[in-house]
């Protein structure tokens, strides 16, 4: 019998690097698809490294022809900004992609006998608040709230935990005998990420840790959005942490398919305030992106995450003070050597 294996999409990506990492430790037999060659540090953690799109169907199909994949971490995604710029893209990426990685694993649930376990990551920016001060009356919004997305990315990513609520569904209603529905999907609506590995690229949350590794650079830096915008952050290795642990919880006890997810919710402020005490010479200078501004602004300040907590014993090791203290500075500083 062939291993099981885990599929990582998008694993070249801020998430994945984190995620690799762990799986490997866990001695876990990994499989990537991501548009980029994986980093050489990555690519020797993994059995097999695929290079190409989740949107090439023939790709996805090699995959399944020559893997017993048992557990999908599908992140591939074009974040927020980015998703602005190139609507149509984005569409096909995030949904069509998706679309085809449930379809994948429907069938590979399908060859196997048992369900797949698919854990997607969606994001604050399935919310989307109308204006400022709805936001700031909000307080910690629930899951079921303002589900109103005003970007495409949020749209995308709001419809595809849909579309995975509905395979899911598909399964249980079909009942463990039949051939079909094979998807045990689980998602979780991440905050900000921040890590100090890596950098996110075309996401709206950047701003928090673009600072942060400008000024341990000693580079100057000009924030995009205002300095009271607050969102909710994590950092990423509680954001890995929490992935596994729903991955591995027990079906019965998950009451909903979308979890949110929080740490901490500080204002861009508090960011550049913690900062210049790490680093006293940072230049931090402030020129707000009205359009990149609109996003953050129409995301929750705070969310309400008791159903994560309560289900699957989600529980961030890191609040504001210790993610700073105990993970950012210190890797942040040994990265850079300063
Ligand atoms: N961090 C992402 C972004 O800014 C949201 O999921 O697009």
């Amino acid at each position: 019998m062939r291993a099981t294996t885990v599929l990582v999409t998008g694993a070249n990506g801020e998430i994945g690097h984190g995620l690799l990492t762990r799986l490997a430790e866990d001695g876990r037999s990994i499989v990537t698809l991501d548009v980029a060659p994986l980093e050489p540090a990555l690519a020797g953690l993994v059995r097999r490294e695929f290079t190409g799109s989740i949107t090439d169907r023939a790709l996805l199909e090699r995959i399944l022809a020559e893997f017993e994949i048992d557990l999908v971490f599908h992140l591939a995604a074009l974040l927020s900004t980015r998703a602005e710029f190139t609507p149509v893209t984005a569409h096909q990426v995030n949904v069509d992609g998706t679309l085809n990685l449930l379809e994948f694993a429907h069938h590979e649930g399908e060859s196997h006998g048992r369900p797949v376990v698919f854990l997607y990551p969606s994001s604050i920016a399935a919310y989307g608040l109308p204006d400022l001060e709805t936001k700031m009356r909000a307080k910690r919004v629930r899951e079921e709230e303002w589900n109103t997305p005003t970007t495409m990315y949020g749209c995308n990513k709001l419809y595809c935990e849909h579309l995975g609520r509905y395979y899911a569904r598909h399964y249980k209603q079909l009942g463990a005998e039949s051939p079909a529905g094979r998807v045990d999907f689980r998602c979780v609506r991440f905050p900000g990420l921040i890590s100090a590995v890596t950098l996110p690229s075309g996401g709206s949350s950047d701003y928090a840790p673009e600072m942060i590794h400008a000024a341990a650079r000693g580079e100057p830096y000009t924030c995009f959005v205002r300095a009271d915008t607050r969102i909710p952050f994590m950092v990423m290795p509680d954001a890995i942490d929490a992935l596994l642990r729903l991955a591995s919880a027990e079906r019965a006890r998950l009451t909903r398919t979308a979890y949110n997810l929080t740490a901490f919710s500080p204002t861009a402020r508090d960011i550049c305030e913690v900062v210049t005490r790490a680093f006293p010479d940072t230049s931090v200078t402030w020129t707000t992106d009205e359009k990149r501004q609109r996003i953050v602004d129409s995301w929750p300040a705070d969310v309400d995450d008791s159903a994560a907590r309560r289900d699957w014993g989600f529980a961030p090791r890191h609040d504001f003070a210790r993610a700073f203290d105990e993970y950012l500075i210190p890797a942040i500083r040994q990265r850079y050597g300063r």
